[in-house]
């Protein structure tokens, strides 16, 4: 084994001659650029050797790849800016309601997760129906017909009706696609003011979560992160080819809800609420970003015809994912609609009302993974494609982030074709981003360097 140094954070590990750099900082939490998720072609995830030995090719200015380097000895290990981005969670300011996208509208829908209080006649000899068909017949007085129920309900439900003389709070969840109610939890005495809500957008580059009221609808928190599967793959491409690799779909899966815990945990602490206040989780993603979360095997969406595992997603128990809640805490997943039309676009659409209503509408999506629809109530058609390259200058020798240092905006004399440039903060230059790349091509073309075909 040999001691790791990682500069700048100063955090020394211990690592097997076996692993690679990007896989010792993996572990260790250190986020290190990786856009092709360590097959050594996008030389993105450079580092410094500044002591020790390694196993490893050298590239420009005396850079490894921290993806196909080994350690041979202990190491002293330099992280340049480049390499890395700012990891923080930002909390944002939280709207007053959840609300529809461009609608102020008096009556939100119903939240799937409902709180309901009952106040039951305790049995006598005269009338001494089960305790299950006793909660039953006072549901059906409130148009809940036949919910579904499970064993582990029916074990604790003598002990709870009794504990506070048959008051009783039920946690429902109503199923909209087979209009069914489930009954998830059974609770003694009223416990309905406990009823809270997350919504996550599982994006590929950046997590947003926001945690709501469920009975007021009112958004008490709102907190935005990098999704820390980016250390394993900037877009969803190098992610499937990731999870290809021994264990890398756990890892993928693993990094993400360990991330949303840690932001739910946040968004908790600052509104002084616990864990267990928290009904529901609703995640939104891609089709690719809802297979990873639920650690479903990715591969055949990137193969030729390119078919998810399914568009659907059970209704899921956080439990069941190894997230830290109580065990009646639900997960859904919003469907998708194809292999790359994925929930996040669904929920867009519903959020949108688009699908309601006689104007057409336009909606885009314009996340790493770009998406477009158009319709009204009567037709909706949809396309997609990968939008982050453009914007991020992926798949570019010189391309990154709109950093410090971007090349934002080009203009080219068109005498001498001598270029004239700006960078974001006029910082020295040290590569484009996704609108340089575009003010780029089109002074190109204006100037007739290129043409339309290039
Ligand atoms: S070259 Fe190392 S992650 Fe791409």
């Amino acid at each position: 084994m040999f001691k790791i140094k990682f500069l700048p954070y100063n955090l020394e590990v211990f690592a097997s001659p076996e692993e690679t750099i990007i896989e010792i900082a993996m572990r260790c939490g250190i986020h290190i650029n990786a856009s092709c998720g360590g097959a050594g072609a996008c030389n993105k995830c450079k580092i410094i050797i500044e002591e020790g030995k390694v196993k490893g090719e050298v590239i420009d200015n005396n850079f490894y790849k921290a993806c196909q380097t080994f350690p041979l000895s202990d190491l002293r290990v330099r992280i340049p800016v480049e390499s890395y981005i700012d990891k923080r969670a930002e909390f944002l300011k939280p709207k007053k309601k959840a609300s529809f996208l461009s609608k102020e509208i008096e009556k939100l829908p119903e939240p799937p997760f409902k709180k309901l209080y009952l106040k039951l006649q305790p049995p006598t000899i005269e009338e001494n129906f089960s305790d299950w068909i006793r909660i039953k017949y006072t549901l059906e007085k409130e148009k809940i017909l036949n919910p579904e129920l499970n064993i582990n309900i029916l074990r604790k439900l003598p002990y709870v009706l009794r504990e506070k003389n048959f008051e009783i709070t039920l946690n429902l969840y109503y199923d909209l696609r087979k209009d069914r109610y489930y009954l998830i939890d059974i609770e003694s005495g009223n416990k309905v003011s406990q009823n809270l809500g997350v919504a996550v957008d599982l994006g590929t580059t950046t997590l947003q979560l926001e945690l709501i009221d469920l009975n007021t609808g009112e958004v008490l928190a709102s907190i935005s992160d990098y999704n820390p599967q980016i250390s394993y793959g900037e877009d969803v491409i190098s992610r499937i080819e990731f999870a290809k690799r021994k264990d890398g779909l756990k890892i993928l899966a693993n990094s993400v809800k360990e991330k949303i815990g840690f932001l739910i945990d946040e968004m908790l602490k600052a509104t002084k609420k616990n864990f267990d206040s928290i009904n529901l989780i609703s995640v939104a993603g891609n089709t690719v970003m809802s297979h990873l979360f639920l650690e479903l095997e990715p591969k055949y969406l990137r193969e030729y015809p390119y078919t998810p595992v399914t568009t659907e997603f059970p209704l899921i128990f956080a439990k069941e994912l190894g997230l830290p809640f109580k065990d009646s805490t639900l997960i859904q997943l919003a469907p998708c609609k194809a292999s790359y039309m994925g929930g996040d676009i669904v929920a867009g659409i519903v959020a949108s009302r688009m699908a309601e209503e006689e104007p057409l509408t336009l909606f885009i999506d314009l996340g790493t993974n770009g998406e477009i629809v158009l319709g009204n109530r009567e037709f909706l058609i949809c396309a997609s494609c990968s939008a982050g390259p453009a914007f991020e200058g992926g798949g570019i020798k010189n391309g990154i982030r709109a950093v410090s240092g971007a090349i934002e905006a080009v203009n080219i004399d068109p005498i001498t074709f001598e270029p004239m440039i700006l960078t974001i903060n006029k910082k020295p230059p040290k590569g484009i981003c996704g609108s340089g790349i575009i003010s780029l091509l089109a002074n190109l073309f204006k100037v007739g360097i290129i043409d339309k075909a290039g």
